[in-house]
């Protein structure tokens, strides 16, 4: 049988012998974050509009929690920027996302091109490995694991306080609003996220040697890894849900939307 010989050459970039819609994956990721990062930055950026006490309910937007400052410390550069606490906190979840495993699968392709998706040409001829700087920075991303956790825990005090509502005695009584369904929803769709970060697996039983002579840690990393298959699913509704408790608060405390009161 005669050899047929193949030149291999480079494949320029966006070249594929794919036949399929490779490029509609990387530009629908790059559509969703931009329009996620445009809002969260903005949001962020406003400062008002992110309680909501109507009706005697507490209700705070996630990206202002903890609402630890209400008018600017000492130390904030009030002449360069005017002060709002989402600013202080956006970083912590934002670098979380940033430098996520899944999230970095992603980006690399949707707003690098490097490569635009598997079998397609890029447009560098040198390999960025995540070993050498300036890649090998992303992997502060256990570190940020533990701030994401905290504020799944500090959300979920949000929400239990959205139960409460401010009552004609000063007293604070048991209720049901949207709002309330919307801001416990949120940590719960969070930390299904969190809950599956490849750090958390790695961190509850995935170090250990023999994780099945530690049958409460091989239970918890099964749940872990249960939550990691879905990982990309989780994090695409956990981001999403949360701008939109942060446009939920924001409406009802403009007078846009109205809460309705269920219980
Ligand atoms: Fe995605 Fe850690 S790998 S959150």
């Amino acid at each position: 049988m005669p050899s047929i010989d193949v030149p291999l050459t480079r494949a320029g970039f966006g070249q594929s012998a794919r036949k399929d819609a490779w490029w509609r994956e990387p530009l629908l990721v790059f559509a969703g974050y931009m329009i996620f990062l445009v809002y969260a930055t903005w949001a962020c950026m406003q400062g008002s509009n992110y309680l909501y006490t109507g009706g005697g309910a507490d209700y705070l937007s996630p990206f202002y929690s903890p609402l630890i400052f209400t008018t600017a410390p000492s130390w904030w550069p009030s002449s360069l920027i005017a002060f709002s606490m989402g600013l202080i906190i956006l970083p912590f979840p934002g670098l979380f996302r940033f430098t996520c495993y899944y999230y970095r699968g992603a980006y690399y392709k949707a707003f690098w091109a490097d490569p635009p998706s598997c079998t397609v040409g890029e447009p560098r001829k040198s390999y960025w490995g995540e070993r050498t700087f300036p890649l090998i920075l992303q992997n502060v991303h256990r570190y940020f694991l533990y701030v994401a956790i905290a504020l799944v825990v500090i959300l979920l005090h949000d929400g239990w306080k959205s139960l409460w509502f401010l009552g004609a005695d000063g007293e604070r009584h048991f209720g049901i609003g949207v709002g309330s369904l919307v801001l416990i929803a949120n940590p719960i769709l969070l930390g299904l996220y969190t809950f599956g970060c490849h750090s958390f697996r790695h961190l509850i039983g995935g170090r250990l040697d023999e994780i099945s002579n530690s049958p409460v840690r091989k239970s918890c990393y099964d749940c872990a890894s249960g939550l990691n298959k879905q990982h990309m699913r989780w994090a695409w509704i956990s981001m999403f849900f949360v701008g939109f408790a942060d446009l939920y608060v924001r409406l009802v405390s403009m007078g846009i939307w109205t809460d309705w009161r269920i219980l």
